[in-house]
């Protein structure tokens, strides 16, 4: 018999340790704080629930049946509505809807990247950005935000897009100041680049107010006297996910209607429309401050986590290692001391002691940075986190003295 044809050449690129992330979940007692996961306990399910009966009985034909590309009007709307101010001036043709944010990146590897073009990039970085633009294989550049050196237009001369995560980074938990934010809009001036501000995170707030936007800071260096749409170099991308609940899988897109009307298109040929049901949820929850409703529960709730965390970081941890205290989001980032300590060999001894954490190779698109490890603190409660601290002591211990 003829053997099946071969699977695209990028899929041999995914490393191992992927691999055994999906085994992981089968071993039995096993604590997870790798994933990027909320609690379930603050998804707001009754009034949820209520909301979906309603939208498919106000509105059958629009939930039920496919919809425009773009999104619907009311949503689009409600988006442009929700991130307008005085200097930033959004119409619905700056926004288009996604299927969750993990869509708004694979249409722009679609809409941007032929082979070989480069990223400039936050590393190290989200999981899932990499894993969406892999497949178009382009060229990584790191772009160090924590330098002191703020001019980025090296990093940007030539590059197609710069991809920052400014709020609570995915994975270092990081917060980017505002000067740096300046800098980068500026280098995204000056070297034509787009610049990719995608923000799961900023809801997830615990300690003081946030720098502004990337995109409100273009806006402002740019008056638009008369009120025309935004038209400058910022894409960003929100979603729903860390906001309320990741299941609805809506997300959206602010950018030029020109990125707009490509991204657009991409989008014809991934999904036609994304779910009218779910948009129309996400529309009423919106107008009805269910999101404002729950975030001070979120806050609540991750922020003692985040510290317990931190503590039992301290108790257990702190021979081997250093880490960031986040003033937000869903991670701490942790550093080995000794930057021999690999953290993939530790991970595999990890699922032996029954705990799950992301070893650093996986943010790095080159699988070299390899002493650093990303902890979640969202999903468990202070119990649980204590004891995966200790078990990642033990884990530690045994790789340092084996
Ligand atoms: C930095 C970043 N961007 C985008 C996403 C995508 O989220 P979703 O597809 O659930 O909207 C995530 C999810 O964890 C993320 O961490």
């Amino acid at each position: 018999m003829t053997s099946p044809a071969a699977f695209a050449g990028w899929l041999d690129d995914t490393n191992d340790i992927t691999k055994a992330f999906l085994a992981a979940g089968q071993i039995p007692g096993l604590i997870n704080i790798a994933g990027g996961l909320p609690d379930p306990q603050v998804y707001p399910a009754a009034q949820i629930a209520e909301i979906a009966q309603r939208a498919v009985r106000d509105y059958p034909a629009e939930t039920l049946g496919y919809g425009p590309l773009e999104g619907l009007p009311d949503l689009r709307s409600a988006i442009a509505e929700r991130f307008s101010s005085d200097d930033l001036h959004l119409g619905p043709e700056n926004v288009l809807v996604t299927t969750s944010g993990m869509q708004a990146l694979d249409l722009l590897g679609k809409v941007l990247l032929d082979e070989g073009d480069v990223i400039a990039g936050q590393f190290p970085t989200y999981l899932g950005a990499l894993d969406a633009w892999r497949p178009r294989k382009p060229t990584f550049r790191a772009m160090p935000l924590q330098s002191n050196d703020l001019d980025f237009t090296e990093a940007m001369q030539g590059a197609k897009f710069a991809y920052t995560v400014p709020n609570f980074s995915n994975p270092t938990g990081r917060l980017v100041p505002e000067s740096t934010r300046r800098a980068l809009v500026d280098a995204a001036r000056t070297t034509g680049a787009w610049l990719v501000e995608d923000d799961p995170y900023g809801g997830l707030n615990y300690d003081s107010p946030l720098p502004p936007r990337l995109i409100d800071i273009s806006a402002q260096s740019q008056p638009q006297a008369d009120r025309a749409p935004y038209a400058g170099p910022v894409v960003y991308l929100g979603t729903l996910s860390k906001l309320i609940v990741p299941g609805l899988r809506i997300g959206w897109v602010i950018a030029a209607p020109a990125m707009i009307d490509a991204l657009t298109l991409a989008k014809q040929g991934s999904d036609m429309c994304t779910s009218g049901l779910t948009q129309r949820m996400a529309c009423e929850i919106l107008n009805a401050g269910l999101i404002e409703a729950v975030n001070p529960v979120m806050l609540d709730l991750y922020r003692r986590r985040r510290d317990a965390l931190c503590d039992a970081l301290d108790r257990h941890l702190s021979t081997w290692f250093e880490w960031e205290h986040p003033e937000g989001g869903m991670f701490v980032w942790v550093t080995a001391r000794d930057r021999a300590l690999d953290t993939d060999a530790l991970f595999k001894i990890g699922l032996e002691e029954r705990v799950c954490f992301s070893p650093s190779s996986v943010f790095d698109a080159t699988g070299v940075f390899r002493h650093g490890l990303r902890l979640n603190f969202t999903l468990n409660d202070e119990t649980a986190l204590e004891e995966a601290v200790r078990r990642l002591a033990l884990a530690t211990q045994r790789l340092v003295k084996p």
